[in-house]
């Protein structure tokens, strides 16, 4: 596969074939990804890999605590909620993902059904939990770093057939991960990416989000006319 074909290619897959993931597989696309830039070469981030029944209890964890109302508790900052543009562009995913899922707006029970889905990591075989040294707690430069090799990843295992989705909905409950994956004291956790092969008959996988222009997005500076 071609460097564009995995760049345009590449989407959140989010429906899994249940096959198990082969270690090595796995293993090869972490050592891709950890070509990623970081800054001074810090390296900060670290990979808990988690498959069968600890991924199973993480699962059931999750779910369990969030069904029954206990406050979210990831280890990351997420700031106010968005607006604007921001929040149009969060619902526009959500409305390609439940449009292409068959979802009505007012059908609250297929909506809280994709919730529930997300925190259990739309049942992957495999969950990779991206953490980053605590000891670096505090600059801005780790979870940039932690972003980059986590994005490094999601193309590496793209290019070798493999589909994920980067998420926060698996790790709501902190204390349930750090428990079940073994999570060191000295690891902050930052984000998990759900990992498997894609279901082609799940119909949000052929969901391809969009994306604002490179001239929205860019000031050329000294460039003249
Ligand atoms: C930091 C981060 C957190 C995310 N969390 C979730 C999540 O909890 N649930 C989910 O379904 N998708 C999640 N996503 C996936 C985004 O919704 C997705 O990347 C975005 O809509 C663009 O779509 P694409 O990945 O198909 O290009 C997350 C992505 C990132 C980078």
């Amino acid at each position: 596969m071609q460097f564009d074909d995995v760049i345009l290619g590449r989407r959140s897959i989010r429906g899994y074939k249940p096959d198990p993931v082969p270690r090595a597989l796995i293993e090869e696309i972490l050592a891709l990804a950890m070509r990623a830039p970081s800054s001074m070469n810090t390296q900060p981030w670290n990979f808990y890999v988690v498959t069968g029944e600890p991924l199973n209890r993480i699962r059931a964890g999750n779910t369990e605590r969030m069904a029954a109302g206990v406050p979210q508790s990831r280890e990351f900052r997420t700031g106010q909620a968005f607006a604007g543009q921001h929040r149009d562009r969060q619902v526009g995913v959500a409305k390609q993902l439940f449009a292409a899922m068959g979802i009505a707006r007012d059908d609250k029970e297929m909506r809280h059904d994709w919730v529930m889905r997300g925190f259990r990591q739309f049942d992957a075989p495999v969950c990779i939990i991206v953490t980053y040294d605590r000891v670096l707690d505090g600059s801005d430069d780790t979870p940039f770093d932690c972003g980059a090799v986590t994005t490094a990843l999601v193309n590496a295992a793209w290019s070798r057939g493999l589909g994920c989705v980067i998420n926060s909905q698996g790790i709501m409950q902190s204390p349930v991960v750090r428990e079940h994956a073994g999570i060191a004291a000295d690891q902050v956790i930052m984000k998990s990416v759900a990992l498997g092969w894609p279901d082609e008959t799940f119909s949000a996988n052929a969901v391809v989000s969009e994306r604002k222009s490179v001239a929205e997005a860019t000031t050329f500076v000294g460039f003249g006319g």
